[in-house]
């Protein structure tokens, strides 16, 4: 078992992860971190944001990120792996800290995305990519933005069957992307999202570039997208139209949906759904279908040991608009896939090399 810390205790993302590494066959948490408001308190003392109950943890109080003997301390718990959701300014000085002191770090901020040797890696999407991290150093690596997941899913698998030359996209995006303050109504809610399409959209040609010599190569597609926040818990649906390079039917469109898999690498890791996206015939569902697994649509599910619960995209309301020109909603559990879900999955897959 790999020791393993949390950064962001208090966070909807941070518990995220603890509710996901509390049983987990390859991890043990053995701490948590957060800011000085937090530091020191009992994870009892902090409210849990998400549904359900908080798991049952026996941890020391949680460690201030601040303290200048954070790594000392963590190594004495016997800890190598972080887990960092913290704001983004915070792991921008944070991350490089522990991954100077030898702790392996994993990161769902966006501080360190698109750099050249800090792999972002959709675990079972472009696993590859985890060559970008030079032999022989510590681990850096960052999931994507919860956003991206629903719009490349259905991109990479249309691409791949015909080429795709352009989308429009417009997202639906739950409360709870914007962390805990929102979901308990303690910051002002806005449909605005500044800067996430400019984010998403630049995340989706790096995932989806080719590596060459170790070096990534983004890929260039006409996209426009449209991000704005809903008032619903949690899921982001994106809408959108892509248009094909070449023509295709709607029973080819529908094969090539159903025929993107998750990429052997990933195959079988605990957090890998068996399909990454599953399509349905008719609308998506916010309720009926946010705890995907890639087999059936659960509802009522333990997310602290059904790992695969919420890992699966699911597309439906599939029309053409022509031959060139497909329709489609898609949706993803944003904390789940989106964030945690998808980190201790990135997580699972690298530990196959960093030890
Ligand atoms: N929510 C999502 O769907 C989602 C998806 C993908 C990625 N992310 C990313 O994941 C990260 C966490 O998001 P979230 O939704 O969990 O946000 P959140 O609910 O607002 O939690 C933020 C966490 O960061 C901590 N924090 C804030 N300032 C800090 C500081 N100066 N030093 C140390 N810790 C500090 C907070 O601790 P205090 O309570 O003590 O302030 C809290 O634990 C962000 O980078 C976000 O962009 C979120």
């Amino acid at each position: 078992m790999r020791g393993a810390v949390v950064l962001g205790a208090s966070g909807l993302v941070g518990q995220r992860l603890q509710q996901r590494l509390a049983n987990h066959p390859m991890f043990s948490l053995r701490a948590v971190a957060g800011s000085q408001r937090t530091a020191g308190m009992n994870l009892v003392e902090l409210p849990w944001g998400l549904e359900g109950q908080a798991p049952l943890l026996d941890l020391p109080p949680v460690l201030d990120v601040q303290d200048p003997g954070l790594v000392e301390h963590l190594r004495d718990l016997g800890i190598s792996w972080a887990f960092s959701a913290v704001p983004s300014d915070v792991a921008l000085a944070l991350e490089p800290r522990l991954v100077d002191g030898g702790i392996q770090v994993c990161s769902n901020a966006s501080a360190y995305r698109r750099r050249a040797d800090i792999p972002l890696v959709i675990a079972d999407v472009n696993p590859h990519h985890l060559q970008t991290r030079p032999e022989g150093s510590v681990l850096h690596a960052c999931a994507t933005n919860c956003t991206l997941i629903p719009l490349l899913m259905p991109y990479l698998a249309l691409h791949r069957a015909f080429g795709v030359r352009a989308y429009e996209a417009t997202s639906e995006q739950a409360r709870s992307g914007a962390g805990y303050r929102l979901m308990r109504g303690e910051v002002p809610f806005s449909f605005d999202i500044p800067g996430e399409a400019e984010k998403t959209m630049g995340e989706l040609t790096w995932i989806a570039g080719d590596l060459h010599e170790g070096t990534v190569h983004p890929s260039t597609v006409d996209g426009q997208m449209r991000c704005q926040r809903v008032d619903e818990a949690d899921g982001h649906i994106i809408d959108v139209v892509f248009e094909l390079s070449s023509d295709a039917t709607l029973s080819e469109v529908e094969a090539a949906l159903d025929g993107f898999a998750t990429h052997p690498d990933a195959a079988g890791l605990p957090s890998a759904p068996q399909n990454p996206m599953m399509r349905v015939e008719g609308p998506v569902v916010r309720e009926q279908h946010l705890w995907a697994d890639g087999l059936s649509f659960p509802t009522n599910v333990d997310p602290a040991t059904d790992l695969q619960a919420g890992m699966a995209t699911v597309v439906g309301d599939l029309r053409m608009d022509g031959p060139r020109h497909v329709r489609l909603r898609s949706l993803s559990h944003n904390t789940v896939r989106g964030a945690a879900g998808g980190l201790v999955l990135l997580a699972e897959l690298a530990s196959t090399r960093w030890s």
